[in-house]
């Protein structure tokens, strides 16, 4: 006779549901958007299909399913149609994320509004910083531009700037900035353990902003390390991190893993676009079952992530509604 049946648990849905030790809830979903310039343009972006690029006069009906499915929150980049070697137009009052952070908060003043703070989008070399004549990415220099740039997302009405550049120092120099410009309310979601992935392919198509020249390896972390994204952690919440991210998602779960345990602020992942292209196309294609994006997402949870930065967001909170 066996005493122990573990499979009693996994009896009937009921009782799976019942015992289930991980769950995902709407509220914990951010979902990133693309914003370009012009207007009528609701597009599907080739690299990365089911996702889109808007205008901003067009947010209106995205704005207003992605609060009726009561997703958490909302990531913007900007396409810029001017780009010039200092990213201006990532600092301008009228840019093209200023203008789709004051029309969303005009649509939809309860939902919350993320930026992303990052300057590839914006420069015409792609990197996502200033360039010393050898090409190399100033480091300090880039940061009063940073500053600069979450300065204008906080006047636009971003309730979080989320930097993404990867600079040492940057999230102390943005939380300076906004404390002095009046902005102490202003949230900063550091992009703390951001790592040189290939998962950023579909990504930089979808946003133009591939580095025109090099990589970003003199910024972004290397794959190989775990002990330096804590290390990364560490000195973002020293600094004034009010959450931090690790970034991709999906082969860097034990780095999620070490994270949650060394330290307790409210932890996201990014389950970047090259997780999604390769889920939606091994989905459409037939080749696996469609919950292989639930099982996916269960995962990032089940490994210590509070909330969950994907592009399969509105997808995830139309099954659970
Ligand atoms: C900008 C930025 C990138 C992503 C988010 N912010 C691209 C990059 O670092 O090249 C990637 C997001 C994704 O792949 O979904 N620094
Ligand atoms: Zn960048």
């Amino acid at each position: 006779m066996l005493t122990n049946r573990p499979r009693r648990l996994r009896l009937n849905p009921a009782m799976r549901d019942l015992v289930r030790e991980t769950r995902l809830h709407v509220k914990e979903l951010i979902y990133p958007l693309f914003i370009v310039e012009g207007s009528g343009i609701r597009e599907e972006i080739p690299s990365m299909p089911g996702q889109y690029h808007y205008s901003v006069d067009m947010l209106a009906g995205e704005i207003e399913e992605i609060t009726r499915l009561g997703i958490g929150g909302v990531l913007l980049f900007g396409l810029p149609q001017e780009k010039d070697s200092v990213g201006s137009q990532a600092y301008c009052a009228t840019g093209v994320v200023q203008n789709a952070v004051r029309e969303i908060k005009r649509l939809a003043p309860q939902l919350l509004v993320i930026t992303d703070l990052c300057m590839c989008e914006y420069t015409d070399h792609g990197h996502c910083g200033i360039l010393d004549p050898d090409g190399y990415v100033n480091n300090d220099k880039t940061l009063e531009y940073l500053a600069k740039i979450a300065v204008s997302q906080a006047q636009a009405g971003a309730d979080i700037v989320a930097p993404s550049d990867m600079m040492d120092g940057r999230v102390g120099a943005i939380r300076q900035a906004l404390d002095e410009n009046g902005f102490e309310k202003v949230a900063i979601m550091a992009y703390s353990a951001k790592y040189a992935s290939n998962y950023y392919g579909p990504f930089r198509q979808a946003a133009a902003s591939a580095p025109s020249f090099g990589d970003r390896k003199t910024y972004q972390m290397d794959y190989g390390n775990i002990r330096e994204a804590l290390r990364e952690c560490e000195a973002d919440i020293q600094e004034g991190a009010d959450m931090i991210m690790v970034k991709p998602a999906l082969c860097y779960l034990d780095v999620v893993s070490q994270v949650r345990q060394h330290f307790s602020q409210p932890l996201a992942v990014y389950s970047v676009s090259g997780e999604y292209s390769m889920l939606t196309n091994a989905v459409r294609q037939g080749i696996l079952g469609e919950d292989v994006i639930w099982e996916s997402v269960l995962a990032m949870k089940r490994a210590g992530a509070d909330i969950i930065i994907t592009y399969f967001a509105k997808y995830l909170a139309e099954k659970l509604r």
